[in-house]
């Protein structure tokens, strides 16, 4: 007798990928450079991303995956009929801005670029696969960096609203559901790839970083409003990278710092739901020297046009303490080790509870759906002599993340769907590696570019579709954490 269902049969499921970490032809169809296309892989990569303004060229002694990255953009038909066998109901994907717009800040949008994704948009509807679509993925063009700073400048809103208008009227038949910005608050750990800010020369950081964090998110507000009048059926997500912080003890002092540290999380949930500046952030700004340029209808802008649902990743949960307060700009606690949780090869925590936790959290604050949009484990495969791809530990990984995210539907949590990171192997955003895998469907490409491009199923890619199939019924529940 087979279990009942633990997902709703309305339950999104499926993969999410990001443009510049999938598409590659990253100059194909008149394309512009977006600021990924110079970040480059290998030992380089930290100096650039830390010190980015003397890299904003492509260089010819240097490796850019994101160029071709696993070639999707001449292979998507094959790609997306791969995602169809896994019967997919979604799949969360970016548009490259500098596709459609390759300098940022042209009149009119690149009709080539359009066309493409009017091709992968009709390719998905084709598998009855709902397009999740995230405006703005880590990818904004170059030439907004060059030219303006970035989202320092308030120049970059005007931009990002054309780029959003241009979407919203020619896909509003195809696409239901928009995200403003991928994981918005990491622009405070990572403010070149989520605000395309170069601060290596700017005393106060934190004053740049929450200046450009404003403009994102009156962006998104706006971006909000107008997809309501374009199309009023279509619903806006925000998308916070949510790993929530537990204190180390029960002392008080740790519960606080926990708190203090979730909070700067919390602070871009609140704007998108609440719509307002909460007042634990207002404290922050005076005690950190931090003063807002607001102009004249922004706070109202907010207040009128919170988000639909919110949309997160989740890949761990972080652990930290009062004792250890940072001394850097963009952080108040720094992270501790949580001696009850394993980590990845890439150190990264490994807490399924703590998704069910984050669930409860969000919903509890915020009242509004939730779609889990990221989770997965990168890690290194083997291919098998006979050519099969055994990674039991990735399917347990997901596994123990889905039951709980079902536990979390029973405390009765509105959770509307979870695509994993990511449905084929793609480079890494953080360390720019290939062989940093997540799929469920392995592509023969390794760090320095070389390989067949080949695409194979893992053990992972049948084991999702019975998930798929069965509504979870097929998950093992008794894993021990
Ligand atoms: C999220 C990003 O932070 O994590 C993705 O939205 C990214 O773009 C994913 O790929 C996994 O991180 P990484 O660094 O392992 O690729």
């Amino acid at each position: 007798m087979p279990n009942d269902p633990l997902f709703p049969k309305t339950f999104l499921f499926g993969g999410a990928l990001a443009a510049n970490q999938y598409e590659g032809g990253f100059d194909k169809g008149n394309k512009g450079l977006s600021i990924v296309d110079v970040e480059p892989a290998g030992p380089e990569r930290n100096k650039m991303l830390t010190h980015p303004g003397e890299y904003l060229k492509v260089r010819d002694d240097l490796y850019y995956p994101s160029h071709r990255a696993i070639d999707f953009y001449d292979r998507y038909k094959e790609d997306i009929r791969l995602f169809g066998e896994m019967h997919f109901s979604a799949l969360r994907i970016s548009v490259a801005w500098s596709r459609i717009f390759p300098e940022g800040d042209e009149e009119n949008p690149n009709e080539e670029g359009l066309r493409y994704y009017d091709r992968i948009f009709d390719e998905l509807i084709k598998y009855n696969i709902e397009p999740i679509v995230t405006i703005s993925h880590y990818e904004t063009p170059l030439n907004l960096v060059k030219k303006y700073g970035g989202w320092k400048n308030r120049i970059l809103i005007k931009c990002y609203l054309k780029f959003a208008e241009t979407l919203f009227k020619r896909y509003r038949n195809k696409v239901k559901y928009w995200i403003s910005f991928n994981e918005i608050n990491c622009i405070t750990v990572s403010p070149f790839i989520a605000g395309a800010l170069v601060l290596d020369k700017e005393k106060n950081k934190m004053q740049v970083i929450y200046q450009a964090a404003h403009h994102e998110l009156v962006a998104s507000a706006k971006a909000t409003k107008l997809l309501h009048r374009i199309a009023p059926h279509a619903k806006m997500g925000c998308m916070l990278a949510f790993s929530p912080f537990y204190a180390r003890t029960c002392k008080p002092a740790d519960q606080m710092a926990a708190l203090q540290q979730n909070h700067i999380t919390f602070f871009f949930g609140d704007i998108h739901c609440r719509g307002y500046y909460p007042s634990y952030m207002k404290r922050f700004f005076a005690e950190n020297g931090i003063h807002l340029e607001v102009a004249d209808d922004d706070l109202q802008v907010l207040k009128e046009n919170t988000v639909d649902f919110i949309s997160f990743s989740y890949y761990m949960s972080y652990t930290t303490e009062a004792d250890k307060k940072s001394d850097q700009w963009n952080g108040v606690y720094l992270k501790v080790k949580n001696p009850y949780i394993k980590s990845s090869d890439w150190g990264w925590p490994i807490d399924p509870i703590g998704l069910r936790y984050a669930l409860n959290l969000l919903y509890d604050r915020y009242h509004k759906p939730l779609f889990i949009v990221e989770n997965g484990l990168g890690a290194r495969d083997e291919i098998e002599p006979d050519g099969s791809i055994n990674d039991d530990y990735r399917i347990k990984y997901l596994n123990d993340h889905l039951v709980q995210v079902a536990e979390a539907i029973k405390d009765g949590v509105n959770v509307i769907g979870y695509t994993a990171w990511s449905p084929i192997d793609v480079v890494s955003a953080g360390t720019g590696e290939m062989e940093k895998r997540y799929g469920l469907i392995y592509v023969d490409r390794d760090n320095q570019g070389k390989g067949t491009l080949e695409r194979r199923k893992k053990k992972s890619f049948y084991w999702y579709r019975e998930v798929i199939d069965t509504g979870g019924s097929s998950l093992k529940k008794d894993n021990n954490f």
